[in-house]
């Protein structure tokens, strides 16, 4: 029987019930429409560094590929996510892109590109072990000078404990009410936790309940950035001003060196 000594020592915790039994209501809980901003900030951080053209670009743990979806005209991509369920509603949205099903801690695609994105998914990276072994599989597809860009939704410094949200939307008879709930239990250690509590409720009927449970990655920026630089990155940070709340927040840039 063969080991992989890199995934033995990472922790899977099984992926939450919104991106398996609820991934087809993807485009209720978050519309493509509204990542439009956002990616001009990651076209940027690649142009800024790579220049024109139309690079080769990896996106791990793509989720519905709502981001990708507005670069799909400016990058040649290719795609990957843990769930094979937020892998077919990525399809549907971006049926011209490559897309595989696959862990961004350990996934080998044999081959290289000019940048490595990892959007919002990157939250669920949960010790610096899992921060050391995706900064290794991006190194493990990126050519000499090419970027990894990515973005914690909160830092150490950032985190407000709790915070709260909630967001209503329609498609058709099917209407979507998601609450958030976010906090902290140990500010000592390196992680969070959200509740989601979904209601969705068809053709005007009485909405069904779901609760949903989210264990996400909280480090200082000073991590990121050692963990990068230790991996082999040069590392700089653009700011990231996409969020309703006002946080500060930055897109995470390795050049490969
Ligand atoms: C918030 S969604 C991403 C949404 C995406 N930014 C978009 O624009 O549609 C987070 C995604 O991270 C994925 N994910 C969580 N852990 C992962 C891992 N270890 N490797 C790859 N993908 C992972 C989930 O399956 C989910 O699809």
């Amino acid at each position: 029987m063969s080991h992989d000594p890199v995934s033995e020592s990472l922790n899977s915790p099984p992926l939450p019930r919104l991106y398996t039994e609820f991934a087809k209501y993807w485009t209720l809980v978050s519309a493509p429409e509204d990542y439009a901003q956002e990616a001009e900030h990651w076209i940027n951080a690649v142009r800024s560094r790579l220049g024109p053209g139309r690079h080769r670009a990896l996106e791990l743990g793509v989720g519905g590929g709502n981001n990708m979806s507005h670069m799909t005209r400016e990058f040649e991509f290719v795609a990957a996510d843990a769930s094979a369920d937020m892998i077919e509603q990525a399809r549907s949205l971006n049926p011209e892109v490559e897309l595989h099903v696959g862990d961004m801690r350990t996934i080998r695609l044999g081959k290289t590109f000019d940048a490595v994105l990892i959007h919002d998914a990157i939250s669920y990276m949960l010790t610096e072990d899992d921060l050391r072994a995706v900064f290794a599989t991006a190194r493990a597809h990126l050519r000499s000078g090419g970027v990894l860009v990515t973005a914690p939704d909160w830092y150490r410094e950032t985190f407000r404990d709790s915070d709260t949200s909630a967001s209503t939307r329609r498609i058709n008879d099917v209407e979507l009410t998601m609450f958030e709930y976010s906090y902290d239990t140990d500010p000592t250690d390196t992680t969070y936790d959200t509740i989601m509590w979904l209601l969705i409720r068809k053709a005007g009927g009485s909405p069904q309940v779901e609760r949903d449970h989210h264990r996400l990655g909280l480090f200082p920026l000073a991590t990121w950035e050692g963990l990068m630089v230790e991996a082999g990155f040069g590392f700089g940070k653009d700011r990231y001003d996409v969020h309703e709340d006002g946080r500060e927040a930055y897109l995470l840039v390795g050049v490969n060196r």
